[in-house]
């Protein structure tokens, strides 16, 4: 029998085009090897987010995480997944000023990661940047509706689209990505009327975050959904699991097995002859 393990091929942003009105496409965060080795067999992209400056590093918002940081972690992630496609974040401040500097800092992440692709916030404001980055070879996915790296200015985490104005810029924003090339486009945060005319109208798959079903996809931070990032939960996430209590109650069991002495127990322990089997 042929026992070289056959891989799956990963999964291209051209592939992830093509899942427009088929099968929903599956993504979620990852940020660490270990974690992307759980979600990899499970989804079809797998977005090392600037959500990390919140939930690895415990910063207010997704601002001021800088582009060595999403490198390093984008390695990490690349590094465990084989199938999945992984999209890492451009960070604020990396790619605003101009389409040289949003393809240079591109260059830099694709190049130092092996991902397959990178996301920018913004729709028309940034539609010569993610054209840019497109014409050097790069998949770029959108991403309109809620900003996070625009929460300061914008007065927090709010649903955009409500008002008419606000409706017709993200409509203006999804077809503006769209035309500059864009693989796909998250939106995130808004109404479901509006998810649904843009899924509706536009050629290239959205993939939602409190964007309702309509969405040709869905996407959640792992560690909310996993109850592992408790500080800020919005109504969006549904808890898939508690791992949060999970680890406390674990964590819990070692500190009072330390105090009373119960552990390490003999298995755990290395004596001259070789008397216990120890794992590698
Ligand atoms: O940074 C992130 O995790 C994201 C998702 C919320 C889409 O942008």
């Amino acid at each position: 029998m042929d026992n070289v393990t056959k891989l799956e091929p990963r999964i291209s942003a051209a592939d992830l085009t093509s899942r427009k009105n088929t099968t929903p496409i599956v993504a979620l965060t990852a940020y660490t090897t270990p974690m992307a080795q759980r979600l990899d067999a499970h989804a079809d992209l797998l977005l090392v987010g600037d959500s990390l400056a919140m939930v690895i590093y415990g910063l207010e918002t997704t601002v001021g995480i800088t582009l060595d940081t999403m490198i390093a972690h984008g390695r990490a992630v690349v590094r465990g997944s084989q199938k999945s496609c992984v999209i890492i974040d451009m960070p604020a401040g990396t790619y605003e000023d101009s389409p040289e500097q949003a393809v240079e800092s591109a260059r830099r992440v694709i190049d130092e990661t092996g991902a397959q692709g990178v996301k920018l916030e913004g729709g028309v404001a940034i539609a010569g940047q993610i054209a840019a980055i497109v014409e050097a070879g790069i998949p770029v996915l959108g991403h309109i509706g809620l900003l996070p790296q625009k929460v300061t200015k914008a007065g927090g985490f709010r649903i955009q689209g409500r008002d008419d104005e606000g409706y017709l810029n993200i409509l203006d924003d999804a077809w503006a990505v769209t035309n500059a090339g864009a693989f796909a486009v998250v939106i995130e945060g808004t109404v479901e009327i509006l998810a649904r005319e843009v899924t509706g109208t536009i050629p290239i798959p959205t993939i939602g975050i409190g964007a309702s079903v309509a969405c040709d996809g869905q996407i959640l931070v792992t560690d909310d959904m996993l109850g592992l990032f408790s500080d800020f939960t919005p109504k969006f996430v549904k808890r898939f699991g508690d791992l949060g209590t999970a680890v406390e109650t674990a964590v819990e069991a070692y500190a009072t097995d330390v105090r009373a002495r119960r552990f390490p127990e003999n298995q755990h322990v290395y004596q001259l002859e070789k008397s216990v089997e120890v794992a590698s």
